[in-house]
């Protein structure tokens, strides 16, 4: 029997119900349903409408079902339509007629939307913990090789060189926006739409202040069809796990590249990469694969469910039951990229000579002979000029090197050939911000300083 069986003359058709029903996937709501319900139970002590006997009796029924749920010996029947009312079928069943009080001046509909902003909280908090473990990773990596450098590129072209230690850290950097968006999410949902009931509020003496407080949320709703019809903090917290998406995509991307025979600047530790059924000599970053491929599902996962709420009238409609696949999803999901390509990054080896031998060709530091005639006084675009025509007679079949030719420049010169040594040019970054070591320096400083005020405000929240 359903929980809403008094309107109706007959049972749901077989085919309604396998289409409605959504216990399947949102039994990971439980202990968040279980919170929600003990709070509700309190605030219906406070406005009188259950003694303490009876909310006893209930509250010791919702600890059973927790126990029941934890052992995995909850027996689910047909009739349960979601978690929340094989929970209150569950507890009626035990508590008896007192049990049947618990839905007073309650809906599901404030009730799914409590219990599924207390899971976003928590797990908003787990995911961006991963994501600090993983910005720990290569800020340790950053510091391992030290002044190590590499072909810097813009258009996958070779542009000019930089430390490693700065291109990791500005994947590191990116993460830290990941980290800041995913708390300023978590802040704005912070929010309790319990009390709002069906939509309307309630004739019943309850509390939403109160209820919003014994929950820990950080205040209550302000209009009670926002509280129940509200999926912003879904569609907020799949953009900042699609994105997340995006950035372990871009890491993935260029795993890829560094571990070809071509590029060679990176050689993946054995636990975490994987071999061909047929080619025996294969060696492949599946996981830096997948990060790519996966980020594809994670944003069709937020364009689904902007397009699910794009139509929607006020207040609940059954359509808003899509939230959570995809946000379960996409939770998921992005909590096991960040966890293997942690443990792919920290066991990589960088193959520094590789990336050094492909940094050290005299053109990457063309830019740095222009810069030297702008501080003899000679204007930029001209200096471009004339460093671009002793580059295009280098490349030229058989042309000069490119050494001997700003060696006989008159201009240029023996002391401006220097700078063409191997390893020089990423020295002479020094703005702040900047690639060669004397910023990066300054820059690992920044990054450690953000890591540990990140790690305490996460601490703070969990
Ligand atoms: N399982 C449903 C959901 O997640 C429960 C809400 C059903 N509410 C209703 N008024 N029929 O959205």
């Amino acid at each position: 029997m359903t929980l809403w069986h008094g309107r109706f003359a007959e049972g749901p058709a077989e085919a309604l119900w396998a289409y409605t029903v959504s216990l399947p996937f949102d039994q990971a709501l439980a202990q968040d349903d279980l919170v929600g319900s003990r709070a509700h139970v309190r605030g219906l002590v406070r406005g009188k409408l259950l003694d303490a006997d009876e909310a006893g009796a209930i509250l010791a029924a919702l600890d059973q079902v927790e126990v029941e749920l934890d052992d995995g010996v909850f027996d689910f029947v047909p009739a349960d339509e979601d978690i929340h009312t094989a929970i209150e079928r569950r507890v009626t069943e035990l508590a008896g007629p007192t049990g049947a009080k618990l839905h007073t001046g309650r809906s599901r509909n404030d009730q799914v939307a409590t219990a599924l902003r207390l899971w976003c909280k928590r797990e908003l908090a787990l995911v961006a913990a991963r994501v600090l473990e993983l910005q720990e990773v290569l800020a340790a990596r950053a510091d391992e090789v030290g002044e190590a450098y590499l072909p810097g590129y813009t258009h996958l072209q070779q542009a000019q060189p930089v430390l490693l230690a700065h291109h990791l850290l500005a994947h590191g950097w990116a993460l830290a926006r990941d980290v800041d968006r995913l708390l300023d999410t978590r802040r704005r949902l912070d929010v309790s739409p319990l009390g709002a009931g069906a939509l309307a509020g309630s004739s019943l003496p309850l509390d939403p202040h109160g209820t919003a407080s014994d929950l820990g949320f950080d205040r209550a709703f302000e209009n009670s069809i926002d509280a129940v019809s509200d999926r912003d903090f879904v569609a907020e917290a799949l953009f900042d796990l699609a994105l997340i998406g995006v950035h372990l995509s871009r890491i993935g991307e260029e795993v890829v590249v560094w571990s070809t025979e071509e590029f060679g600047f990176l050689r993946l530790d054995d636990a975490y990469a994987t071999g061909s059924s047929m080619l025996p000599q294969k060696k492949n970053p599946d996981i830096a694969e997948l990060a790519r491929g996966k980020a594809g599902r994670i944003i069709g996962n937020l364009t689904g469910l902007l397009a699910t709420l794009k139509g929607l009238p006020l207040a609940y409609n059954r359509d808003l039951q899509e939230d959570k696949e995809p946000l379960f999803d996409a939770v998921q999901q992005i909590s096991l990229a960040l966890v293997a390509i942690s443990g792919m990054l920290a066991t990589a080896e960088f193959r520094i000579d590789r990336m050094q031998e492909a940094a050290d060709t005299p053109t990457s530091a063309a830019v740095d002979l222009a810069e030297l005639l702008v501080s003899n006084g000679t204007p930029f675009r001209e200096a471009h000029a004339v460093v671009g025509d002793l580059v295009r007679q280098s490349l030229a079949d058989d042309g000069p090197s490119l050494a001997g030719l700003v060696k006989a420049h008159p201009s240029l010169g023996p002391s401006a050939a220097a700078l063409l040594e191997p390893g020089v040019a990423v020295t002479r970054r020094t703005t702040p911000g900047g690639a060669g070591p004397v910023p990066v320096a300054d820059q690992r400083r920044r990054f450690a300083e953000r890591l540990a005020a990140d790690r305490a405000r996460l601490t703070a929240l969990v």
